[in-house]
């Protein structure tokens, strides 16, 4: 992959794959494709290329941050059930240059409690709860800023 900060990674850990299928009361009717797709054209309007990758393999993820993330401006994460005990996956990602935002559909500190660790958190730059998709978009926009930040560009207020 060409090196370039104008790219964002979105990676889905286990199960993301069965959006829309899945739980749709709390992960919403909306299928990982559509979220995908729909992130890309989002991406493209805001002037920035997004790849997206998901896999059921914690090992598959890790070797894709480790192969891809050194060649990109940031990335969004939502490690599935990963995020609760995979601390392969969180030296993976401290070990990242760029910015990692964690992003979780569904709110958490609202279902069970052990829900409520991520072994990630720590080692990502901010984590979005709870806002089904629009949590992507969230973390898209904030690392669009933070690119344009590092480029010298004016700030959006
Ligand atoms: C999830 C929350 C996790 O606890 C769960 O294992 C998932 C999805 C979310 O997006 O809300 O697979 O990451």
């Amino acid at each position: 992959m060409e090196i370039t900060s104008r790219r964002i990674l979105l990676v889905s850990g286990p199960n993301l794959r069965m959006l829309g299928r899945r739980e749709p009361d709390i992960y919403g009717t909306s299928t990982l494709e559509q979220i995908e797709a729909w992130l890309i054209t989002e991406a493209q309007n805001l002037g920035v290329e997004m790849n997206c990758f998901q896999s059921e393999s914690e090992g598959e993820i890790i070797k894709f941050l480790q192969n891809n993330g050194p060649h990109c401006g940031g990335v969004i994460i939502n490690p599935g059930a990963l995020t609760h005990y995979s601390i392969a996956l969180r030296d993976c990602i401290r070990y990242l240059a760029c910015p990692v935002v964690e992003v979780h559909l569904s709110n958490l500190y609202k279902r069970e409690e052990f829900r409520r660790t991520s072994v990630v958190a720590p080692v990502c730059v901010g984590q979005v709860l709870g806002l089904g998709k629009w949590g992507y978009y969230g973390a898209l926009k904030y690392l669009v800023e933070n690119i344009r930040e590092k480029a010298g560009a004016p700030q959006s207020p």
